[in-house]
């Protein structure tokens, strides 16, 4: 004879234990496939080379040289301009000659155009002159005698007048007219924009 067994209730599940718990948390990562590997290097180049080309970008645009230093702009007033026929004024800083001729204002570069010594004015004899090889320049800078191959050679030179024009040097650095220094508001010279002239002229 069969035994009967009795029906009740379910037994209650057995209570979960802490590693039980633990194992249920865990989430299972699928692995990274070799197309999503690659995409996430893709990824990182991508962001790299934006990085490099936004600090070179900054880089080019953040000015080089500071406003009264030589490579920057100098900037002056009537005051700082000598008169025609004067000593022309020496400007150790921006590494320039101010010199005010005839024919007009010139910024010139400091440095022979020969094998690049410190050249000077030489007021007795009215003219610019080297002590390295002896090459000599008039007082716009334009080539006397010596081995010097060229003119010295310009800074560009804007001067602002004080009816409100504005002059600029041209391309080959050509003296400015100002038919009188007192009439120059202000003038700026960029000493990180030599001019060099075509020859001995
Ligand atoms: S460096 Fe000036 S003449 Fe030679």
């Amino acid at each position: 004879m069969a035994s009967r067994v009795a029906k009740g209730p379910p037994p209650p599940a057995a209570a979960k234990t802490g590693t039980d718990v633990a194992e249920a948390k865990k989430v299972k990562v699928a692995p990274v496939t070799r197309r999503e590997f690659l995409f996430y290097i893709w990824g990182a180049s991508i962001a790299m080379i934006l990085g490099q080309s936004t600090g070179i970008l900054v880089w080019f645009m953040l000015p080089r040289f500071r406003e009264g230093e030589f490579g920057g702009v100098f900037t002056g007033d009537a005051t700082k301009i000598p008169e025609v026929g004067t000593p022309p004024a020496n400007v150790p800083a921006g590494k320039y000659w101010l010199s005010n001729t005839e024919e007009g204002i010139v910024a010139l570069y400091k440095v022979c155009t020969h094998l690049g010594c410190l050249y000077a004015w030489v007021e007795t004899a009215g003219r610019f002159e080297c002590p390295c090889h002896g090459s000599k320049y008039e007082r716009d800078g334009t080539w006397i005698e010596g081995p010097a191959p060229r003119s010295l050679d310009r800074f560009t030179l804007t001067i602002t007048l004080q009816n409100g024009t504005v002059l600029t040097s041209n391309e080959i650095g050509d003296p400015i007219p100002v038919p009188d220094k007192n009439a120059v508001s202000q003038f700026t010279i960029d000493t990180g924009n030599r001019i060099k002239r075509p020859g001995r002229v």
